[in-house]
């Protein structure tokens, strides 16, 4: 499901033009074309700044993950089914998926060929694809998932082992290390997740429960289901011995947390604040966009938390109310609206930052406008005034600046227009994108329509100057 018409409007122009080469030219590398008017998928989706992550010349619809692992050995034994649309008359196409074997694909139910070179699986089908058509892709893989590491400052993330089962957190491109897929938010997806792992322990997905677990031959098998749209790298299969508690916030949303034992006594607290914050978000922002709500405590000390779509994921610590607020604020602002360029993350974490000093605000703990004013005091040394967090960079990604001058700069903006006009926007832009795409262009857009005011200035200095605001 991509949303960037702009995007296949150019790849289009493009191979058309490629088309149009004088045929005694050899098309450039990785565009072969072939007699019959049929081309190679694009091994990246086209994020200049991720240029191997996603593919292009097709669009996900639907994954089916079948799963089975075994902790013990740390093996993983997998089917991934992808029901997808051709965006150009397809000759091969690419899926990322990082180590693992493959032990055999199909498309539409017939062996396909494949090869592998690094971090791209390049498929050829027994018969190319008709733009447009939809095709089914199965790939049967197995073998020891190795998470990413990251030397800047990802850390580890993707299928990280534990000692009773897995912590899956994958963002920005680690789903790659337990399934294969068009790993980029770009293209998102439903998804069907059918989990065997050995009885006692459980597995976490995202979306709801479909049906009671099923237990046979001491393994046991969890069926989750997401049926909103969702971006591979929120997807999770969170494996474990967990405490659970399940119920509906006050407001009425189904909820779900789930604690290592270790974690035990932060249970109740994960239950009751993801259930308040959930229903007050839904006050602030709009209508929550998914089916269910909750959380999740694993006993791995990842450093960070993760916005999993409906079920965000806590690395080895009690979460306090302000992550929490945090992680919840990404249900819209991440997950529902989801950027199609890794350098408009401020998107997500400028917003979700902002939320946890409104969530301060909301408390009668320090205002929202205190917070930004402390942070505004740094000198003009700080580190943060001289990363402009409008253009988030490729090896430090998740700079602090693009979280906290991310937030100062929605401050700064709700100073410009007033509450009304603010918080108004902030459900236009959620009500207006729901499940769908965004970029920085279009929320300035929408800001300067609702106040009727230019605020090219006051973005221009606030996300792309490297120094300090006045
Ligand atoms: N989006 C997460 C958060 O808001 C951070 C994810 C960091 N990812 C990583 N590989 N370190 O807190
Ligand atoms: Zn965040």
């Amino acid at each position: 499901m991509r949303s960037n018409r702009r995007g296949m409007a150019l790849l289009a122009a493009l191979i058309s033009v490629l088309a149009c080469a004088p045929a005694d030219e050899p098309p450039p590398a990785g565009q072969a074309e072939s007699a019959n008017g049929y081309t190679a998928g694009a091994p990246g989706i086209g994020d200049p700044d991720f240029p191997a992550d996603g593919n292009g010349g097709y669009d996900v619809a639907h994954y089916g993950l079948v799963v089975d692992y075994a902790p013990t050995t740390k093996r993983l034994e997998g089917v991934t089914t992808i029901q997808a649309a051709a965006t150009q008359n397809l000759s091969s196409f690419n899926l990322d998926l990082s180590g693992l074997d493959v032990r055999g694909i199909t498309v539409d139910d017939a062996p396909a060929t494949f090869t592998r070179k690094g971090d791209e699986l390049t498929v050829t089908p027994p018969e190319p694809v008709d733009k447009n058509a939809g095709f089914t892709v199965k790939v049967t893989y197995s073998g020891v998932p190795k998470p990413a590491k990251d030397s800047s400052n990802l850390g580890t993330y993707g299928f990280i082992s534990t000692a009773d089962g897995a912590f899956v957190t994958s963002e920005p491109n680690g789903s790659k290390t337990w399934f294969p897929n068009n790993d980029h938010p770009a293209d998102k997806a439903t998804f069907d997740f059918a989990i065997t792992v050995p009885a006692g322990v459980t597995a976490v997905a995202n979306g709801e429960l479909t049906g009671q677990p099923v237990t046979a031959g001491g393994k046991t098998t969890y069926r989750w289901s997401e049926r909103h749209p969702m971006a591979s790298y929120l997807a999770t299969a969170t494996l474990g011995k967990f405490d659970l508690r399940q119920g509906k916030t006050p407001g009425g949303i189904p909820n779900f947390a789930a604690t290592d034992p270790k974690f035990k006594t932060s249970l109740d607290k994960l239950y009751t604040v993801s259930g308040e914050v959930t229903d007050y978000w839904g006050t602030v922002f709009g209508p929550y966009p998914f089916s269910s709500t909750g959380g999740v405590v694993d006993d791995y000390s990842a450093g960070y938390a993760l916005e999993n779509q409906t079920k965000p994921i806590y690395g080895g610590f009690e979460p306090d109310e302000s992550i929490i607020a945090h992680e919840l604020a990404h249900q819209w602002f991440g997950d529902s609206l989801t950027i199609s360029r890794w350098k408009d993350l401020w998107l997500n974490e400028g917003f979700a930052t902002y939320a946890e000093w409104l969530w301060s605000e909301h408390k009668g703990k320090q205002t929202a406008e205190a917070i930004f004013n402390d942070y505004h005091k740094r000198p003009a040394t700080d580190p943060m005034w001289s990363y402009p967090p409008g253009r988030a960079k490729p090896d430090d990604l998740f700079n602090q600046s693009v979280y906290t001058r991310g937030g100062m700069t929605l401050h700064a903006l709700r100073k410009a227009v007033g509450d009304q006009t603010f918080f108004q926007l902030l459900k236009a832009w959620t009500a207006g994108h729901r499940y769908g795409h965004v970029t920085t262009e279009s929320f300035i857009d929408l800001a300067e329509q609702m106040s009727g005011k230019d605020l090219g200035p006051l973005f221009d200095a606030w996300l792309y100057q490297p120094r300090r605001p006045a």
